[in-house]
Parts: structure tokens; sequence; C-alpha cells
């Protein structure tokens, strides 16, 4: 089959389009074609932490086709349909079932692969870190790559009142997605405003938490999920002592969860949810795709066609 390989010996990139040998699902494992996948910050981010994964695939989300199931698999078939996976740059991927779930015959392969990571994400950093409640201030800082394009729509879905923080580029699409106020961060900075939030999701930007926390409301709650690796850490070591009064900081590390997917799943398929696709590369380009995602501030998820 082919794939996208890591090799650091490789030049000018270490990602590699190659022909490798096909996997074999073991008795608890699916055999997936892929149709499509999607790119993450993940990607790059275990490329340069040197975090490479044993096949040398990297690719966190995939929508496919099952083709063959190992003697234990219960809950696919052959010919099923299936999305969310894990190791998918390439024509095919074995995974355990339990990292599967069906995917609906109205939503199309690339919706679905650019769905797994970044809306769980996004959905765990309101509702299991944020504890986001109906008619709560809810500022989106980021809001326009994949997570943030996520976290938004989410937020208006819970029926917060919600406040993206763009560029002056992404300034309408978060208007389209539903902001009731937006911030363009290049002209403005909200940490300085009289504003203030109930929930703060910082998905990027290069605020302090001091200045984040100076926006929160009594009793409201900053979600550090992404941006820096330096503001992830000073999260991680000086966020709860910060936390000490009765705003919070807390730090999201998201897991994969079937029952996730299937709520985001049901928000896309009535509508309410819309993946935003910046664009579309080939796998033969995945390299490109990713360096793209690392360099080029996207505009929502960034697909890689298989098929
Ligand atoms: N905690 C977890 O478990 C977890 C899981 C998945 C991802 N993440 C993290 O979530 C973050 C978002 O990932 P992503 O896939 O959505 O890609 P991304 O690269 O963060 O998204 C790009 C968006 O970020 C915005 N941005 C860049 N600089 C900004 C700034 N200074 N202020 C405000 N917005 C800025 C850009 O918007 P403009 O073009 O409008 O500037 C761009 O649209 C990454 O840091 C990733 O590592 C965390």
């Amino acid at each position: 089959m082919k794939a996208v390989i890591f090799d650091k010996h490789a030049a000018p990139d270490v990602l590699v389009f190659r022909e490798v040998e096909k996997p074999v699902p073991n008795d608890n494992e699916v055999l997936v074609r892929i149709f499509d996948a999607s790119v993450n910050a993940l990607d790059y981010r275990s490329i340069r932490m040197g975090i490479i994964p044993k096949k040398r695939i990297f690719g966190a989300d995939i929508a496919g086709i099952v083709e063959t199931v190992g003697c234990n698999v219960h809950m696919f078939k052959p010919g099923d349909v299936s999305d969310c996976g894990l190791g998918g740059f390439a024509e095919y991927v074995t995974v355990p079932e339990r990292a599967l779930g069906p995917k609906p015959a109205d939503i199309s392969f690339e919706q679905a692969a650019a769905l797994p990571v970044a809306a769980i994400t996004a959905l765990q950093a309101l509702q299991n870190k944020g504890g986001i409640r109906p008619g709560q201030k809810v500022l989106v800082c980021g809001a326009s790559g994949g997570v943030g394009t996520y976290a938004l729509q989410l937020a208006k879905i819970f029926g917060a009142d919600v406040t993206a923080v763009c560029s002056t580029k992404n300034v309408q699409q978060a208007y389209t997605l539903g902001a009731d106020h937006v911030i363009d961060y290049k002209r403005e900075d909200f940490t300085k405003s009289a504003s203030r939030y109930d929930l703060i999701a910082a998905v990027n930007g290069s605020y302090s938490l001091f200045a984040y926390k100076r926006v929160l409301e009594p009793g409201g709650i900053l979600v550090i999920l992404g941006g820096a690796l330096s503001q992830i850490l000073k999260a991680a070591v000086i966020g709860p002592f910060m936390s000490a009064g009765s705003r919070k900081i807390r730090l999201l590390a998201a897991k994969p969860n079937p029952a996730d997917l299937e709520l985001i799943v049901g928000f896309v398929k009535d509508g309410r949810l819309k993946p935003v696709i910046d664009r579309r590369y080939p796998l033969s380009d995945t390299a490109e795709a990713v360096r793209y995602l690392e360099k080029e501030h996207s505009g929502g998820k960034i697909v890689i066609t298989v098929i």
C-alpha cells in the first residue's frame, strides 16, 4: 500500500510518500481502507518532540470502510463504514475496534475525518474542564483553526454568549459560525478591555496566564488547551497555585471517548455543527499539509484525500 512514513534521514522533509507492506489485523483489530484523514497539531508536535509511532505513520483521524476484521471483533464486519481511529496517513490501517465509531451515511468521509481529535478536544475543554452552562459568557481564543471552529460552534450549541478571538481574515468566518462578538487580535487586546468572561477556552494565542485571569469573572474558568508549549508547561506548573481563589486555571489533555464522538456526530447530523475544511491535499502531499498547518494559520481543518 502507499503510505507517508517518518524517516529521520529523509530530506527535504522527514515525512515521505512510499510503498510499504499492507497491514494485517490481529484477532482484536479491524483493517480499514482509508478514504480521508485529517492533520492535527499533534502530528507536527510529535515529530518535533521525537515521539514517533511504532509503524512510523502519523495521522490520528481517519474515515473509511472496514475491509476485514480479526476473529475476536464483534462490533464491525466487512463492508461496515467507520470513522475515527489512529495512525492513518496511508491507504490502510489496523485499529482496535474500540477506536472506531460508525459513520452515518449523511456525513461525508471528509467531514468524518475532520471530526475526532479537534472536535473531541473542543468538547472536553468546554464541558469536562469548563463546565459550560447556558447563558455564560464564553471567549474562545484562537477561534479559527481546527479546534477553535468546533469550540466556537459547540459553545453556541450549549447556549453560551460567545466571543471569538481570531485574526482579521477570519472575522467573517467566526460570525458565520455563530459568534455573538468577534475580536480581531491584530487590532484589539481583549485582556486589556473591560469585558469579563465566565469561561475562556485558550486554543491558541500568546497571552500570559495573568492576563487571561484578569478578564475572568469571579468563579470563572480558564481552560488552556493549546498554544505554545511554554504556555502549556506554565499552566501545568503554576496553574494550580493561581487557582487558589475563585478563578480557576485548568489544563486539558483530551482523550478519545466514543460517547463524546457520538454526541459530536449527532450535532453534525442535525446540522448544528459544521466541520470547517480549509484545504485538501492528496496523500502524496501530506508533508506539505503538515507544514501548512504548522506554519500558515490554517482556517479550519486540513484533510488528506486518500482515495
Ligand atoms: N489539549 C489537548 O488535548 C489538545 C488536543 C488537540 C489539539 N490541541 C492544541 O490545540 C491547538 C489548536 O490546534 P488546531 O488544530 O486548531 O491548529 P492551530 O494551528 O492552533 O489553529 C490555527 C489557528 O490558530 C489561530 N492563531 C494563531 N495564532 C494566534 C494568536 N496569537 N491568537 C489567537 N489565535 C491564533 C489562527 O487564527 P488566525 O489565522 O485567525 O490568526 C489559526 O486559524 C494546538 O496548539 C494544539 O496543540 C490540544
